[in-house]
């Protein structure tokens, strides 16, 4: 009863906090005059507000610091983030007040103190006078009598810094700010994240996730809010004053409002500015991480792997010289939509280290440097390069100007040099930094390692005979050496060729010279390139002057290794299928690994089937023969040839088209061959192209067959809908393809799933009977699948009845985001869909 009646009081309150009526307010609380709920401060010039806050409108009050009169509850800073005041019926007020030994002092109306503005109590002085003032800054300084500051805001940031703010990031070595974000909009208690300089270098911010680093910025090798790269026109300094180091930005005069905000819930960083338009907060640029799914975060890409964040989607890729070990720890949080880019535990080395002073070192560009290294002033670039060569555990060193990008720093430029693994490298725009890693002796030419040794101190004459002498030397050595290994491997791979293919017998395939691919490519001109992927370049080239090949050029730091080259080779020499793509040869060169296939002028399925542009060409007899030519070329790879092949795979830019458009199944790098008797396999390394993975795969690895019918449901539906199952945003409602088709199947709503350049001219008994055998394949019990014959037969005998396909569940549930994305709206879209399917 008490409460009921109390409540009306307590809404009048928050009302009247959170009305702007004429009354003017005052800037100033004095010890005569404490601040109540319903009161508040306003800056002279009305841009901050101080009073009291309740984020769910519950009796629960929070004192904060927000932009006055915005659309949106703008909070900058507040006081008693984990001790709010909670409103009891009965006697007294919560108030904010200086006390009498200079104090700010919030209280609840039970007198209890929640917060002071200093934990040390300071002896009483009772002299009295002192006055708190809000400023336009958004600072509330707090003065005594004589004018000194006692106190401000401005020296206790929580997870908003306001332009000209000076934050103390450090001092005498021990970390003196800490900016913790809000757990959520509503909720100012500490979220798991902190964010922090890191005391051993004075040189990067770290963000830690629990006592995990999150991501980390550093101050002199990426443009950032701490070197003037915010953007909105801000400028940055961080100055190290020797005790302190610093951090402060300013916008121009007459900017829009501007913050740097540590974002509630997500530990995202990023400088914002107003928007009086649309009243509404936009990245001015600077944000970190790029997306809390991408190879941003702390160390990604593993040891020697760099997040590159100069592709559209941030990749994880291995410096020259190293080769990726592929992983499935799909917790690193690296997948894009389409795409499971980390599963990449990090970098190899193509040959071991043995340290020699003469260890070439390859030069990587625009990096961001790698975490853990050990700084040291007062060096010129040759002293810091010769520190690192002559040291065997000195794995790479950088040679960085820091007073061009950060301010004041104590040196005008360092010395960078680590030792062991290098960690969270990233590859980044412009302002990156030149990287020299360490490779073994044997990878570079003499040419380049000549240039390291400081023949300066030889006389020249004889510097030069040394060098010609040496020259030679090592190129006749090296030219032997390559011969005999080419000869090896050619050998190796001619014998390994025979014993897979016991008969020995009639293998259209030829060993293609070095020499000729560069005739036939133009040496690998960038006009005849026909496409990109993660394993390499694909070219167009003409061999002997006439015929058409494509020729697929394996990229040294990419996954596919001598084993899956070997794969790849040793399978399809050995099939035979008009829906298989031929492969006319290889090459194997010392520093380069080549397939020659067949050359197919239609590209591939995806180059038409996902381009408003294009979709038409591919009408629905078409889509259909292309529909039946994947299935038989799977029925083939599964149960025809001589073994049983699962690709792996299969999605539509590994399907092409030859000039009837007839598909033709591509990409065998990943395939697994088996014998009869073993029908599935695990394997603790999953690879292949998110989306079109079956969810036992994606879970435990385990793959069959059932993996590849899954795969082909996919493709099937995206042929249908032409939609890709990696772009679920295009679909409203439904979280996914899968999910979509079958609710629409379900309701007998097909013709609304049908990709609506066909829906006029399609029969769509034929399409229901597809997006049907779609649905069987897509199926999350393997076992339920059909085999590949089975939809061979049931695609071709149209009055076959045909099972009814069980609901999907697991991807309807799972988040195809790793991390929760702190975003509102993707949050939003997800609960819509799982209650879209949940109501049904
Ligand atoms: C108030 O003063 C601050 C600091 O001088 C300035 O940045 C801001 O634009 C001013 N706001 C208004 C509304 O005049
Ligand atoms: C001003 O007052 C503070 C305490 O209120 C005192 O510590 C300080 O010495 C005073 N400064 C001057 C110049 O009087
Ligand atoms: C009021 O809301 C805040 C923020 O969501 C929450 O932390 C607090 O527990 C709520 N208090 C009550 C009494 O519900
Ligand atoms: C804050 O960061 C430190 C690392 O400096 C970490 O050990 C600690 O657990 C973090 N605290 C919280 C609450 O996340
Ligand atoms: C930066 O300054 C220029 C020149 O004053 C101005 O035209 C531009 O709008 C400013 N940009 C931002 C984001 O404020
Ligand atoms: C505000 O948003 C509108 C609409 O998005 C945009 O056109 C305008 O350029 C923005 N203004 C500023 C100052 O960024
Ligand atoms: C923003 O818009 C409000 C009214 O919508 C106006 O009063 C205010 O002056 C504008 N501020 C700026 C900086 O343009
Ligand atoms: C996967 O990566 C995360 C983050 O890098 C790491 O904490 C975890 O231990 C790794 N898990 C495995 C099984 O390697
Ligand atoms: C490394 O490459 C960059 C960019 O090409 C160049 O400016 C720099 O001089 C190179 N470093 C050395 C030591 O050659
Ligand atoms: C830096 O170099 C100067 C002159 O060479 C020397 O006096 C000084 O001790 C050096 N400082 C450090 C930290 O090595
Ligand atoms: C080589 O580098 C390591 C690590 O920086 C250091 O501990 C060691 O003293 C160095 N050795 C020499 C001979 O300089
Ligand atoms: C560092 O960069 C600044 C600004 O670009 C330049 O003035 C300075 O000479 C550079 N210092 C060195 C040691 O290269």
């Amino acid at each position: 009863m008490e409460e009921m009646a109390l409540l009306p009081v307590f809404m009048l309150l928050l009302f009247s906090s959170s009305c702007h009526c004429q009354s003017s307010h005052d800037d100033q609380l004095t010890q005569a005059k404490p601040l109540s709920p319903g009161d508040m401060l306003v800056s002279k010039n009305g841009s901050f507000a101080l009073d009291f806050y309740s984020p769910d409108n519950n009796n629960t009050l929070y004192m904060v610091i927000r932009y006055n009169n915005m659309a949106e509850h703008s909070p900058v800073w507040i006081a008693n983030r984990v001790s709010p005041i909670t409103m009891t019926p009965g006697g007294g007020s919560a108030k904010l007040a200086i006390t009498n030994n200079q104090q700010l002092a919030l209280s609840d109306s039970n007198g209890q103190t929640l917060w002071t503005s200093s934990t040390t109590t300071v002896s009483t002085t009772t002299g009295g006078g002192a006055v708190a003032v809000l400023l336009d800054s958004g600072n509330f300084v707090l003065r005594s009598a004589n004018g000194t500051v006692i106190w401000q805001s401005f020296d206790h940031p929580t997870a908003t810094i306001l332009p000209s703010m000076k934050v103390v990031l450090s001092h005498n070595g021990q970390v003196a700010t800490r900016l913790v974000p809000w757990k959520s909009i509503n909720d100012p208690s500490p979220a798991d994240f902190n964010g922090s300089i890191d005391p051993n270098s004075n040189l990067q911010f770290f963000v830690w996730r629990g006592a995990q680093p999150y991501f980390r910025i550093t101050f002199f090798s990426e443009t950032s809010v701490f070197n003037g790269g915010g953007g909105a026109n801000s400028t940055s300094v961080v100055v190290d004053t020797g005790d302190d180091v610093y951090f402060r930005y300013t916008v121009p005069d007459g900017s829009p409002y501007t913050r740097v905000l540590f974002g509630p819930q997500s530990g995202t960083m990023s400088l914002q500015t107003w928007n009086n338009s649309t009243s509404q907060w936009t990245i001015a640029g600077f944000q970190r991480p790029i997306s809390s799914s991408s190879c941003d975060l702390y160390a990604s890409c593993g040891p020697f792997g760099y997040c590159d964040t100069t592709e559209a989607t941030p990749v994880c890729r291995c410096p020259d010289g190293f080769d990726r070990i592929d992983g499935n720890n799909v917790s690193r949080g690296c997948r894009t939509n389409e795409e499971l880019i980390c599963g990449m535990d990090g970098c190899r080395r193509n040959e071991e280290l043995i340290c020699g002073m003469e260890d070439p070192f390859v030069n990587l560009t625009g990096m961001r440097v790698p975490d853990k290294f050990l700084h040291i002033g007062n060096r010129s670039f040759d002293e810091c390069a010769a520190e690192c060569s002559t040291n065997c555990s000195c794995t790479a060193y950088a040679y960085v100007n820091m007073s061009s990008a950060a301010g004041t720093l104590a040196y005008a430029s360092g010395c960078l040099l680590w030792t062991g693994d290098l960690l969270d490298m990233g590859k980044v725009e412009s302002s990156g930094q030149n990287l020299y890693l360490r490779l073994a002796g044997s990878q570079v030419s003499v040419a380049a390692r000549y240039k390291r040794t400081s023949l300066k101190i030889l006389l020249p004459v004889v510097a030069c005979l040394l060098l010609l002498a040496s020259v030679a030397l090592f190129w006749t050595c090296k030219y032997k050496g390559k011969q005999q290994k080419k000869k090896t491997e050619k050998r190796e791979m001619q014998e390994y060729l025979r014993s897979m293919n016991e008969a020995g017998d009639n293998l259209e395939f030829s060993f293609i010279s070095f020499e000729e691919i560069v005739a036939a490519t133009d040496n690998f001109s960038d006009s005849r390139l026909l496409g990109k992927g993660g394993f390499g370049k694909v070219y167009k080239g003409v061999l002997q002057g006439a015929k058409e090949v494509a020729i697929k050029r394996l990229s040294k730091g990419s996954g596919q290794g001598t084993e899956e080259f070997r794969n790849e080779v040793v399978l399809i020499a050995n099939l035979q299928h008009k829906n298989l793509v031929k492969l006319l040869g290889c090459c194997i060169h010392p520093d380069d690994k080549l397939l020659v296939y067949e050359y197919l002028p239609n590209k591939s399925l995806d180059y038409f089937l996902f381009v408003s542009t294009r979709k038409h060409v591919l009408q629905w007899p078409e889509r259909f023969k292309i529909i039946q030519g994947i299935a038989r070329g799977i029925q083939y790879l599964h149960q025809d040839s001589r073994l049983t092949i699962i690709h792996r795979d299969l999605k539509a830019s590994n399907i092409l088209l030859d000039r009837e458009m007839s598909p033709k199944i591509s990409d065998f790098g990943m395939a697994k061959i088996f014998n009869g008797s073993q029908p599935e396999a695990n394997t603790n390394r999953v690879v292949g192209t998110y989306g079109y993975m079956s969810p036992e795969y994606v879970m435990g690895g385990a793959f069959s067959v059932k993996s590849d019918i899954y795969s082909f449901g996919v493709l099937l539906l995206e042929i249908v809908s032409g939609l890709r199952i990696s772009s679920p945003h295009l679909i409203e409602e439904f979280s996914n393809l899968i999910i979509y088709a079958w609710n629409l199947w379900k309701d007998g709503k097909i013709e609304d799933f049908v990709d609506s350049s066909l829906r006029e001219t399609c029969p769509l008994d034929e399409v229901a009977r597809c997006i049907h055998i779609g649905l069987l394949c897509v199926q999350d019990n393997p076992n339920r699948r059909p085999l590949m014959s089975t939809v061979v037969f049931m695609l071709e005998n149209k009055t076959t009845p045909l099972s009814t396909p069980m609901q999907p569940v697991y991807f309807a549930c799972s988040d195809p985001q790793p991390e929760k994305a702190d975003d509102n709206k993707e949050l939003s879209i997800n609960d819509m869909s799982l209650t879209a399917v949940e109501g049904r």
